[in-house]
């Protein structure tokens, strides 16, 4: 079953005090983490890896979706399994054996998913996608939070929610970038069920946000 879900991005967390925040996102009813790993090599920017992984594992059991924005993923699969990560997505532009990266996250026993930059066309996802349970359609450049959302990437979600309704009707469509509650209703529209939200959620009244954020996500149905 599709459902829509919220997966608040911590990279806009506080990490003086990550814990509580991540707390309160989820104690207000986001079922997933985003968790954006980022490596100065496939985005200028560097953000955390492991350890901070580990760290906040130990405070929810909530589903960590873990995006990974590093050159040759595959190096680190196993690592990002072994502290908690229970999706990981992996950029088709960040490897040049994308159809193994896939078996080798599923082989471990998780959820496997595949980003895709703005510019980067849906058909490098023919040969893999009835593998898949997501694809993320980043709607930003990745690389930063707090960007705008690329209107453009409506019709590309659309598209590939039709292609997926022919071949994986169970497909996740996560969007990610620039996704705030005047943006939210496009791509649910369109058909995203999974949004990731960073720098609309964390800062001041993170429960508050959340719940807006559920209420609209509630007036749109969950695909069966
Ligand atoms: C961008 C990251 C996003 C980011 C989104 O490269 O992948 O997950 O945190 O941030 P907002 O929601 O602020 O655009
Ligand atoms: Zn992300």
């Amino acid at each position: 079953m599709r459902k829509n879900i919220l997966a608040p991005s911590i990279l806009s967390a506080d990490f003086r005090h990550l814990e509580q925040d991540v707390l309160e996102a989820v104690g207000a009813g986001a079922e997933y983490l985003h968790i954006d790993v980022m490596d100065g090599m496939f985005v200028p920017s560097i953000s955390f890896g492991m350890p901070v992984i580990e760290c906040i594992r130990k405070s929810t059991d909530c589903l960590f979706d873990v995006h990974l924005m590093i050159d040759a993923p595959e190096r680190y699969i196993e690592n990002f399994v072994k502290c908690g990560a229970d999706s990981i997505t992996v950029h088709a532009e960040a490897t040049n054996h994308l159809h193994r990266a896939v078996q080798q996250i599923k082989g471990c026993g998780v959820r496997a998913g595949v980003a895709l930059n703005p510019s980067t066309p849906l058909n490098v996802l023919d040969y893999v996608l009835e593998d898949l349970d997501m694809v993320l359609i980043m709607t930003v450049n990745p690389g930063f939070g707090g960007q705008s959302y690329i209107p453009q990437m409506t019709e590309k979600i659309r598209t590939l929610r039709q292609r997926a309704m022919a071949v994986k009707p169970s497909l996740d469509i996560e969007v990610d970038g620039g996704i705030k509650t005047n943006t939210i209703r496009a791509v649910l529209e369109a058909g995203a069920n999974v949004c990731v939200a960073g720098s609309a959620v964390f800062g001041e009244d993170i429960r508050g946000k959340v719940e807006s954020f559920l209420r609209i996500m509630e007036e749109y149905p969950e695909w069966i």
